[in-house]
């Protein structure tokens, strides 16, 4: 692959963006740990962030992929949001987005997630608007754009699969697969 800037093509490092926030108390459950969704908010944030920049237009949140949250953050930590396009396709980006939260009096850092954000550039009418190429900078770069590529693969893969699941789940002649479920019927 070429070194030399194409036209119309934008580095990684361009716009690669690290959000901070410390967190506060209003932002814990009655448990005292940082609610799921004040990260996600800030999740979304750097994204449209990372993806306005490489775009140079605005961005919308199309799908959200491998959030986990396997370890609480804790009020009083410094959460710090890493970002950076992982791919490009004709209007969409990928970003990936890693999470780690900071106890600065200890020093100890931990990583929560790791998670990806599908964003679609849009024009000024908010029609899907081709953004510009993606120039990969280092191998860790390349390895991302493959990632999300299979990673949008299996997708497909999966949600063809689960459609056709669905559409051959017959309600009435599988309720012996509850059996060992936590549930009861109540109809
Ligand atoms: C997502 C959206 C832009 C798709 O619009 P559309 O007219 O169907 O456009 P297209 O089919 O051309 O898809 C545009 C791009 O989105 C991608 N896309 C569409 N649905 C997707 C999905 N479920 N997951 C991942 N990517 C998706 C397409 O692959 C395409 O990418 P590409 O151009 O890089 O190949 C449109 O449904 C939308 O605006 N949704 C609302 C998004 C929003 O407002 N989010 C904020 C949260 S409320």
């Amino acid at each position: 692959m070429s070194t030399s800037l194409l036209p119309d093509f934008r580095l990684v490092s361009h716009s690669r963006v690290t959000l901070t926030e410390l967190m506060i108390p209003s932002y814990a459950n009655l448990g005292g740990k940082i609610h799921g969704g004040i990260l996600l908010s800030l999740m979304d944030k750097v994204a449209y962030a990372a993806a306005a920049k490489h775009a140079g237009t605005y961005c919308v949140t199309v799908s959200v992929d491998g959030v986990n949250f396997l370890q609480p953050v804790e009020v009083g930590e410094l959460v710090s949001l890493l970002a950076s396009v992982n791919y490009v396709g004709r209007t969409s980006l990928v970003i990936g987005i890693k999470v780690i939260a900071e106890d600065v009096r200890t020093g100890t850092v931990k990583h929560t997630n790791t998670s990806y954000f599908t964003m679609v550039a849009k024009d000024d009418d908010g029609r899907p608007t081709p953004v510009p190429g993606l120039v990969l900078e280092t191998p860790d770069d390349t390895r991302r754009f493959l990632e999300s590529i299979k990673r949008k693969e299996l997708k497909a893969q999966f949600s063809a699969e689960f459609d056709n699941a669905r559409s051959l789940l017959a309600v009435a002649q599988q309720l012996d697969l509850l059996g060992n479920e936590n549930c009861q019927l109540g109809y």
